[in-house]
């Protein structure tokens, strides 16, 4: 049972991922945020992916892209890091990626799905993945695309089973999970809401045949999630918390370093925590997220050692 941290725009960065590496552990693969193409790619999102900050872990490249002629020059970056593997979003529910044909727009447009796989088909070396919803309206569109894609090699097929309407919101339909399961002649990785060993444990023994989970939120709410699972026993609070510090220990030196000044390392900073709230006393939480200066967010870090 492979376990995946999922891709997070704003805070799974490659400073991230290694350190999570680094000193918690316990993922099989991560994803970098979607690199896309708007006339170029954000020297940021090169960084991201380049073959020297990505040496230590297994990092698989997400692209979103409306078509062919977005995708294409993604692909080259992608290939010429020495990256073998690829995903594809169809999942991204943002407006401003939707309103561009991007994501989770692209399951109401089969065809244009269709465009994109032939493009990644065409690139003999490259091993693709895909990570989608379960449509952009309805259900039906996402059971359209689960069968085109079964026309492709695939190594797995990610879903969340939300609709690009719902964004993060709502329930998630099992039902249409499982008719795309059932459906697809590839692997399949379930991703949404799992937040404990408890939840992994139940949605894999619902779904025995699952290649794999993907955990995001959860897991920057609980950094010592995956290890957890793969263990299949808990660690303390505590313990947990100690390895958290640790983590925004090698983020926090890496923002000092890399940023220009204390309101970007404190944004990023913030974003570390964010989730974490249930793992920070509540009082140090607020002190850690209104820090107006790197005096006041190292009093607040300190406290909680
Ligand atoms: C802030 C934020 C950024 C995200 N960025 C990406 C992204 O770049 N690519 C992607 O495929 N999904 C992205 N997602 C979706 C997650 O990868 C994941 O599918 C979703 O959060 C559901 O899983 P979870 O409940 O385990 O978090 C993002 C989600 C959030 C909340």
């Amino acid at each position: 049972m492979k376990l995946f941290f999922a891709p997070l725009q704003g805070y799974t960065d490659y400073v991230f991922r290694n350190a999570h590496h680094a000193v918690v552990g316990g993922v099989d693969g991560y994803f970098t945020p979607f690199l896309r193409w708007d006339g170029g790619l954000r020297s940021k999102d090169r960084r991201d992916v380049s073959r020297e900050n990505n040496n230590d872990t297994s990092v698989v490249p997400q692209v979103i892209a409306a078509n062919r002629d977005e995708l294409a020059p993604l692909l080259d970056v992608v290939q010429e890091e020495g990256c073998r593997r690829v995903d594809l979003n169809l999942g991204c529910p943002f407006p401003l990626q939707t309103g561009r044909g991007r994501g989770s727009a692209l399951l109401a447009r089969p065809e244009q799905v269709r465009e994109i796989m032939e493009e990644m088909k065409s690139r003999a070396d490259l091993c693709v993945s895909v990570k989608m919803r379960c449509g952009f309206n309805d259900k039906a569109e996402g059971l359209e695309v689960v069968e085109l894609l079964n026309d492709y090699d695939l190594e797995f097929v990610t879903i969340h089973p939300r609709v690009g309407k719902q964004q993060y919101k709502g329930a998630v339909d099992m039902e249409a999970f499982s008719e795309m399961l059932c459906v697809s002649r590839h692997p399949i990785v379930y991703n949404s809401d799992l937040t404990s060993v408890e939840e992994v444990k139940n949605v894999v023994s619902r779904f025995p045949q699952l290649y794999g989970v993907m955990i995001g939120r959860g897991g920057l709410a609980r950094p010592t999630l995956f290890r957890e699972c793969r263990d299949g026993i808990g660690v303390s609070d505590g313990e947990a918390l100690r390895l958290s510090l640790e983590l925004q220990r090698v983020v926090y030196d890496a923002a000092c370093r890399m940023l220009q000044g204390e309101s970007q390392v404190l944004a990023r900073m913030r974003a570390f925590w964010e989730y974490q709230k249930p793992l920070v006393d509540k009082k140090v939480y607020k002190r850690l997220m209104k820090a107006g200066s790197l005096r006041n967010y190292d009093e607040a870090v300190r406290s909680l050692a």
